[in-house]
């Protein structure tokens, strides 16, 4: 049987999830993997009423877990530059690294695959992309004799969760805390609502995918601050719910990356994943659409995909398999201003005759058409809502159609969420 012998550098909720699932899991992961993992030393800067480490040694400077007697660093620290650091010290003393850090890995992934190549040893990361939902192994190997043509997906559990539950009425503050309590949301949870996390994560894909470099360039990010409760009752009349969305597509020779809220169709895949989950949608030539979805955070399901990964290595060692960026010069990354979209917009406006015509005469002047427009009912100060979904338009007309709105003296507030076509 195959023994690996794993040190693990950090000591907060993921890498106690990690010591007590392996602990727990022994049995199954043994017979499931003929391998046997031991945990050989801990890098912990201080203790953790919550696990017990047993006799396991404890190093309280993480760089020294590098000097025992381990075939493997599994990086559990977070944050990006020492993460780094330690990862590069790691490759650099022939051991193998295994890490959840999805930051690491979208800012330095391309000098850290290098380096492990040229030092024969392997980092592996299924648990950086939504956790232990196995998308990246999936890239990798299960999919690896097709071409991908997009991925798109909710790739932030927690901008999943306040979404779903803005679906259902309730408020954006109390279910982000909500998601904090529940240790879903990252550390800095802006990461999670501003879009970063979800950007991190579509990154990483689209390096495996597409061979674009990490970090990836010109990328468009926008989180979910600016939904109000009252656009999911809006979009739902119109058979359309509010996501975030994290895509890459290529389209012959053109590249989008992006990360942004959309309204997509009630009736799609994707619309209907609600929660803390992560799910995403692959479209392949040999398959044609893949759906995979799962819990894409907390400590259990980052445990098995830090043990998937552990598996992985104890049986393929030697595998030479660092994500090579060799299709960097195939594709050009689209510019953002450069997409088409149809939009939705929210407008609200004094109920007085003419404010309609202003509108549809500033769009028509703009050459943007208009699919629908509906007043609703409404709202306090002689205020209505008036809700516009537009004819598919340049990205790059949007932010100046939205200013332009903004001056026809009637408009008291906007707001737009861009449509993901099918
Ligand atoms: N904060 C992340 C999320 C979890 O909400 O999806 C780990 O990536």
């Amino acid at each position: 049987m195959e023994e690996l012998k794993v040190g693990i550098c950090g000591w907060g909720n993921v890498a106690t999830g990690l010591f007590s699932a392996l602990e727990n899991n022994a049995d199954i992961i043994a017979s499931n993997s003929g391998a046997q993992f031991t945990v050989s030393v801990i890098g912990a800067r201080r203790d953790n009423p919550k696990c017990d480490p047993g006799n396991t040694p404890i190093e309280r400077d993480i760089f020294d877990v590098i000097g025992h007697d381990i075939d493997v660093v599994v990086e559990l620290i977070g944050g990006v530059e020492v993460a780094r650091e330690l990862i590069i010290k790691a490759i650099k003393n022939k051991k193998h690294v295994v890490t959840a850090n999805k930051a690491v890995i979208y800012h330095h992934g391309d000098e850290i695959f290098k380096l492990a190549k040229e030092n024969g040893v392997r980092v592996l990361f299924e648990s950086a992309v939504c956790a232990g939902t196995p998308i990246i192994k999936l890239l990798k190997e299960e999919l690896a004799a097709n071409r991908v043509s997009k991925i798109s997906g909710m790739l932030n559990g927690t901008s999943n969760f306040i979404l779903s539950n803005m679906e259902e009425g309730a408020e954006f503050d109390s279910t982000l805390e909500l998601a904090q309590k529940e240790g879903y949301a990252e550390p800095d949870p802006t990461f999670d609502i501003e879009g970063m996390d979800a950007a991190h994560k579509i990154g990483i894909l689209s390096a495996l995918a597409f061979g674009t470099p990490l970090p990836p360039k010109d990328f468009y990010v926008e989180g979910i601050t600016k939904i109000e409760k009252s656009d999911f009752t809006y979009a739902m009349d119109m058979g359309y719910t509010v996501k975030h969305l994290a895509v890459a597509k290529v389209d012959e020779n053109l590249l989008e990356l992006r990360a942004h809220p959309v309204l997509i169709k009630l009736d799609s895949h994707l619309a209907n994943l609600k929660g803390v989950r992560n799910g995403m949608e692959i479209d392949t030539d040999l398959i044609g659409k893949i759906h995979i979805a799962g819990s894409g955070a907390g400590q259990e399901s980052t445990a098995s995909g830090l043990i998937s990964d552990l598996i992985n290595l104890a049986n393929s060692k030697a595998i030479n398999d660092q994500p090579e960026n060799n299709n960097i010069t195939s594709y050009k990354v689209s510019e953002f201003s450069e997409l088409v979209f149809q939009y939705y917009f929210y407008i609200e406006a004094e109920d007085k005759p003419g404010v309609m015509a202003s509108i549809t005469s500033l769009m028509a002047s703009k050459q943007v058409g208009i699919e629908s427009i509906v007043q609703k009912e409404e709202l306090d100060e002689n205020c209505v809502p008036i809700i516009l979904i537009t004819d598919p338009f340049k990205e790059s007309d949007h932010s100046e159609l939205h200013k332009e709105l903004l001056t026809i003296e009637s408009v008291k507030n906007i707001r737009s969420i861009r449509i993901e076509s099918n």
